[in-house]
């Protein structure tokens, strides 16, 4: 009997075996009267080479790329000249003596052996076929390597994972919920989970202490390069513990999956207040891999001729300065498309400044004094050939587009280390921040936050300025995931439903079962969620987390392979007692 092996196994020790492999053909060559097939399965490659006098060479003429084989053969080792270092398996060849065809394949729809770009909605359609590609073949067994480090770190620290349901009642986390309707309650529906949130705090109320889950979540919220309408957490609450209990925690599982899983050893993370982070890089998820901190210069234009600076300056607005290294070496075409760019990000506009060792060049130099310029530039400690780039506006604004002209520089200037992890935390976010949808103020985190300790008084005063035991964990510019120290007591889980402006009747109607469950002892608590799909798209350096989820929705949220979401069959929306209407 041959021994069954795998395609990335064969060594030259096992010259002489009769081996039997399976696998899909990644390719055929016919060289000098011989045929070879490199054939591929999940673990490698092996060359298979079919002699003209043996009875199976017949066939393996009419083999084409993605048949499925089985072959038996004799492990030999490559004649010398023709060893293929670049193979795992590349100093052997089996010659085959059997073949059976298990299953044909058509022509597929893009090459299937390499890596070169193909249409994404192509390689949606035909996930399975794109799934065989190298590229993806690693992503997802990186991506189940670090699930099941993330599972081994808090199994080794007492936490259980307990699996919480998908059918249930709206936890909000700012997205809309997906809806499921009933059969046997028509007119009423279930909402698939935006977090296990609400669940994980019962879990604490319930006396698990621990608890930890790899948790499916639904969104239905516009997608982006980090955003699918379903994704993956990883969600953990903790009884009876501090903030500074679940930063540790989740810190060292970040440092023990980076370690078994990519051999990386990773710092300390820095620890940035949410003030900070926005003064000094204006976001709340700054990429540390390079330097380029913003200053805030409004103070140097209370008196300037400079009449869009001195408005904005008179309107309580801001003036907020970047650094663009080498930046004076730009065109006035370069300027205007950096200009354009600080308007897509909701900027009004964009005031630049070349520095050289002549006098600076603007378009609004007429209206800049030499003070004016060199107070900006010592802010920034730029130097000559560098261009300064002010942003005025409402400060969150200002501060929010200089940020992101910020990623953009040092995109322009390629000042991310592709290969670098920069973590960090950031602590004591706002508890509440402006609804960009709505106006309104909404929690920044979710109303189930606890206020900061001294903070409770400001509800009254100044809700804007209360802070939140909210903390974020960032990486190079990625917000990675979210937590918070709860409210455990219903008092003032009441009090803060009362200031987001809800009624006893709708807290009772939404969340009743969550404020009767307060009322039995629930314990001091707290907790976090990363998503795992945007921790394994930074540790695979790809740019989209489709690229390491098997069956990710398109750019506009549908399944191009099964067509999804679709309609259904009339007699099913009889059932649920439901009508479709056209869209007006
Ligand atoms: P939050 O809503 O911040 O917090 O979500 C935590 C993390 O989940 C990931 N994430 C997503 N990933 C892909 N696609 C999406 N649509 C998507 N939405 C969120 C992000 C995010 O940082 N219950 C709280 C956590 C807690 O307080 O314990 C929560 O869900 O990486």
């Amino acid at each position: 009997m041959p021994d069954k092996t795998s395609c990335g196994a064969l060594r030259p020790d096992a010259a002489g075996a009769t081996v039997e492999l399976c696998g899909w053909v990644n390719r055929r060559r016919d060289h000098g009267g011989l045929i070879f097939v490199d054939l591929r399965d999940r673990d490698g490659m092996t060359q298979v080479v079919f002699d003209p006098e043996h009875p199976c060479f017949a066939t393996a003429e009419h083999l084409r790329n993605e048949d499925v084989l089985r072959v038996v053969g004799t492990v030999r080792r490559r004649p010398a000249g023709t060893v293929n270092l670049r193979l795992a398996t590349g100093e052997v060849e089996v010659a085959a003596e059997a073949l059976e065809i298990l299953n044909r394949s058509q022509v597929p729809p893009f090459v299937v052996n390499s890596d070169d770009p193909v249409d994404e909605n192509l390689r949606l359609e035909y996930r399975y076929l794109d799934l065989r590609r190298p590229r993806m073949q690693e992503n997802l067994r990186l991506r189940h390597r670090i699930v099941k480090a993330m599972r081994d770190f808090f199994d080794e620290r007492g936490f259980l994972e307990i699996e919480t349901p998908m059918l249930m009642k709206s936890t909000p986390e700012g997205a809309r919920d997906y809806l499921v309707p009933s059969r046997l309650y028509p007119g009423s529906f279930y909402a698939l989970p935006q977090s296990p949130q609400l669940l994980k705090q019962l879990l604490m109320i319930a006396g698990f202490g621990r608890y930890v889950q790899i948790a499916r979540c639904m969104r239905d919220e516009d997608q982006r390069a980090d955003r699918q309408p379903e994704f993956t957490q990883l969600d953990v609450e903790v009884s009876f513990c501090t903030q500074e209990e679940v930063l540790e925690t989740m810190e060292s599982c970040m440092r023990y999956v980076w370690q078994r899983v990519l051999g990386v050893e990773l710092a300390p993370f820095p620890r940035l207040t949410h003030k900070e982070a926005v003064e000094r890089y204006g976001l709340d998820k700054p990429d540390l891999r390079f330097g380029l901190e913003l200053a805030d210069v409004t103070t140097f234009f209370g008196g300037t001729e400079f009449a869009v600076f001195r408005s904005v300056v008179a309107g309580g607005g801001a003036i907020v300065a970047l650094r663009y290294p080498g930046g004076a070496a730009l065109s006035r075409r370069d300027f205007d498309a950096l200009t354009e760019t600080a308007k897509q990000f909701g900027g009004k506009g964009m005031v630049w400044i070349a520095l050289s060792s002549d006098a600076p060049k603007s378009p609004a130099a007429k209206f800049l004094t030499e003070a004016d310029v060199t107070a900006v530039r010592d802010a920034l400690a730029a130097q000559d050939g560098d261009a300064l780039l002010l942003f005025a506006g409402e400060p969150a604004l200002a501060y929010a587009v200089a940020g992101k002209m910020r990623n953009d520089v040092a995109e322009r200037c390629k000042l991310r280390d592709p290969d670098a992890f920069s973590f960090a935390w950031v602590t004591d976010f706002p508890y509440l921040e402006i609804d960009e949808a709505t106006g309104l103020p909404a929690p920044a985190h979710h109303p189930f936050t606890s206020p900061a300790p001294g903070d409770w008084e400001l509800i009254e005063s100044a809700p804007l300025q209360m802070r939140a035991q909210h903390y974020d964990l960032v990486l190079n510019g990625y917000e990675l995931g979210s937590g918070s120290i709860r409210i455990h007591k219903p008092e003032q889980q009441r009090r803060i439903f009362e200031m987001l402006g809800m009624s006893p009747n709708e807290v009772e109607e939404r969340f009743g079962f969550f404020m009767r469950a307060l009322d039995y002892g629930a314990p001091p608590h707290g907790g976090m969620a990363l998503g795992i799909d945007r921790i394994v798209m930074l540790a695979c350096g790809e740019e989209t987390i489709r690229e390491v989820i098997a069956f990710p929705k398109n750019q506009v949220a549908r399944d191009v392979m099964m067509d999804a979401p679709a309609e259904v069959p009339a007699q099913s929306l009889r059932d649920l007692l439901l009508e479709v209407r056209s869209p007006t």
